[in-house]
């Protein structure tokens, strides 16, 4: 079946960056030209260089690629100083919170702040070009302060996000060997003080003998737990520091900062991003995708805990010299119309939020968004997770009045940016389609062994060329980054960037993505390795095996779903449901504390065995097509026991 087609408003395409498929083309085959000429230009009139670069690609240790070498420049510069000239007085950061605080930050105070900060960590902290600092922060200005402070002085920031428990904190400090942690009090959610430092103190309480210091920013005011001679105030520090602060020099590669995220086996893996090839994309693709203009306000309601507040909320913002809204609250408190009304009060201009969040909001508040003026609105984007057609639509029609392009960006933590996704005033867009990938990607739908998949089969996703903001490496581990993303598929024999998703490519060469081929589930647009909560499951004294699959959800995309072998069964027991209860239970607070509630299950099934292969291989893949009701279409005869798959069908009937 064709799709509809929307074409770009013609009254954004005349001053468009990108103003026609034309244009594109232009822009992709000069790519495709000359590859380095082609980044070598954006590179020389974009980044403010400290000193030259001398070669744009270096390939000689593919896949450890190297952009720009030796070339010299800050990022914080690149966000901040460099502005001071012609945006002094402009807003960088509307903050608004959950309780309705507003603060804006002017290019000039951001300036400011950042220098003290950097002056602290260097003068109270001893941090040193190098040092890993990690952040365990709320969503409030002192977290993109503190980013762009590390960034100055050439410290590696790691955040992690705030809904991991004090396990997923510590293994994350451990990885990186932090010497700093920087945390709040808490913040608000939901009209609510919650708390953060307690969970610090959990994560050091056992190990992480490299953290010297925990700087704590009041945010909440909340009694806590003070450990004097490691916890710091920061707001009584930070009175003493100088507001001027020398940019420590960077070259390109010296890497900007480490973001965990989960694969399809072990641990969550710390993805290493460079300094001047990430800063760089991150500010083209704020330009293309969002079609930046000087007066726009751009809000992206993701978290500064994932990539995508690193890089839309933070730093693509900010490089551009836009005006980025942080909101530290959630989009349904006080009630489904609280996005429109900021949208209104702040005359957004580029909305960019997840799937999941739009399903919530059309579901809870259909009829919201025509109580505010959205006429500000003139991009929408989505991030994270396929979109599916009715949200797509009601968030084309209701929130941007059939007036706004919606850009579905494709991309991932080690992209770094966005890979592939419509331009508002060039791509004519089909429903819940990633369409092209943007100049100076290639990406392409292939076999392992590099033949192009046929049009309309679904492929492995691959970029078959570096770009400047592709992961340089995982934190200590670098067999494992050759091997996850370099290990699977090739052409003429060399290996190429493999995305971990499948995609389809149709007969106008428009790419959808059709989700993760791996072990890999999309939670409400979070990502989270099976792996990583079977390992938790396990930890339960009576569970002898887990599989955990992706559930298809409502609103969440995919839910997390395990099949459970107990070791004594609950059919052992007297009352069966009542010790299935509790276990549920009792499996789910193991979860809470090994990863966080992000990682709960939304339901299990306790079944006798699982599906496995006579050498004891799991067949996942017929334990996602059973949740999913699917037909079983793979051969089962060669299960050990392949009676299994009519038993847990059975169970999963009742
Ligand atoms: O499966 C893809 C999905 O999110 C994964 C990347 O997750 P993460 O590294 O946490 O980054 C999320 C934000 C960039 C991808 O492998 N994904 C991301 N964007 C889309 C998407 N799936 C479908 N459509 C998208 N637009």
């Amino acid at each position: 079946m064709k799709k509809e087609i929307f074409p770009p408003n013609p009254k954004y395409t005349e001053d468009a960056l990108i103003g026609s498929m034309d244009a594109y083309w232009e822009l992709q085959n000069r790519a495709k030209d000359d590859y380095e000429g082609f980044w070598r230009e954006y590179a020389d009139s974009k980044i403010d260089w400290l000193s030259p670069y001398d070669k744009v690609l270096d390939e000689s240790e593919a896949p450890f690629y190297k952009w720009f070498t030796n070339g010299k420049m800050n990022v914080a510069n690149q966000c901040i100083d460099r502005h001071l000239s012609t945006k002094k007085n402009k807003a960088a950061i509307i903050f608004e919170g959950d309780n309705g605080d507003q603060q804006i930050l002017t290019y000039r105070e951001l300036a400011y702040e950042v220098n003290k900060t950097a002056n602290m960590f260097k003068n109270q902290f001893n941090i040193k070009k190098g040092d890993r600092v990690v952040l365990y922060m709320p969503m409030i200005p002192e977290s993109a302060v503190v980013m762009l402070a590390c960034a100055k002085i050439g410290a590696i920031h790691s955040i992690v996000f705030g809904g991991f428990s004090a396990e997923a904190l510590r293994d994350r400090i451990e990885d990186a060997k932090a010497k700093l942690v920087v945390t709040a009090d808490g913040a608000f959610r939901k009209g609510k003080p919650y708390m953060l430092k307690p969970v610090v103190d959990v994560a050091l309480s056992k190990g992480c003998e490299s953290v010297n210091a925990v700087c704590v920013v009041e945010r909440n005011g909340e009694d806590i737990h003070w450990e004097a001679g490691r916890d710091y105030a920061y707001n009584e520090l930070i009175k003493n520091e100088s507001p001027r602060c020398e940019a420590e020099p960077m070259d390109s590669e010296d890497p900007l900062f480490l973001l965990y995220t989960s694969g399809s086996t072990g641990k969550p893996k710390g993805v290493q991003h460079s300094s001047a090839g990430y800063i760089l994309w991150a500010q083209m693709t704020m330009e293309w995708v969002f079609d930046l203009k000087d007066n726009d306000t751009f809000w992206c309601t993701a978290d500064v805990g994932w990539i995508t507040g690193h890089t839309y909320i933070v730093y693509g913002p900010l490089a551009a010299g836009a005006t980025t809204v942080m909101f530290e609250g959630v989009p349904t408190f006080p009630d489904a119309g609280r996005c429109w009304k900021m949208v209104e009060e702040y005359q957004i201009n580029q909305f960019y939020t997840a799937p999941t969040a739009i399903r919530l909001l059309h579901k809870m508040g259909e009829d919201e968004p025509s109580k505010y003026d959205l006429s500000s609105l003139r991009i929408l984007g989505t991030v994270g997770e396929p979109i599916d057609p009715p949200a797509w639509k009601w968030y084309y029609e209701a929130v941007g009045n059939s007036n706004c392009a919606i850009v579905d960006t494709w991309w991932q933590t080690e992209t770094g940016g966005h890979m592939i996704s419509p331009l508002p005033s060039a791509t004519p867009i089909k429903p819940a389609c990633a369409t092209f990938a943007l100049p100076g990607i290639m990406a392409e739908v292939i076999e392992k062994d590099g033949t192009p998949t046929p049009i309309g089969e679904k492929g492995f996703l691959c970029i078959t060329k570096p770009w400047p903001s592709m992961i340089r490496t995982i934190w200590n581990d670098p067999e494992r980054f050759e091997k996850s993303y370099f290990g699977d598929c090739k052409i003429d024999g060399k290996p190429v960037y493999f995305s971990g998703d499948g995609a389809m490519i149709d007969e106008d060469g428009y790419i959808t993505i059709t989700g993760r081929t791996d072990d890999v589930i999309n939670v409400s647009g979070h990502r989270m390795g099976t792996a990583e909560v079977e390992e938790a499951i396990k930890k339960h004294d009576n569970v002898a095996s887990v599989a955990v699959v992706g559930k298809p959800h409502e609103i969440k995309g995919e839910g997390i779903f395990a099949y459970v072998v107990l070791k004594s069964t609950p059919m052992e027991h007297n009352d069966e449901i009542a010790n299935e209860f509790e276990t549920v239970k009792e499996i789910n607070a193991i979860i809470k504390n090994e990863i966080g509630a992000i990682a709960l299950c939304d339901s299990m099934a306790f079944v006798p065995d699982l599906p496995k292969t006579r050498s004891g291989k799991i067949m996942r893949r017929i334990l996602r097509s059973l949740i999913k009701g699917e037909k079983i279409t793979q051969d089962t005869s060669t299960l050990e026991d392949p009676s299994i798959v009519d038993v847990i069908e059975n169970i999963l009937n009742k």
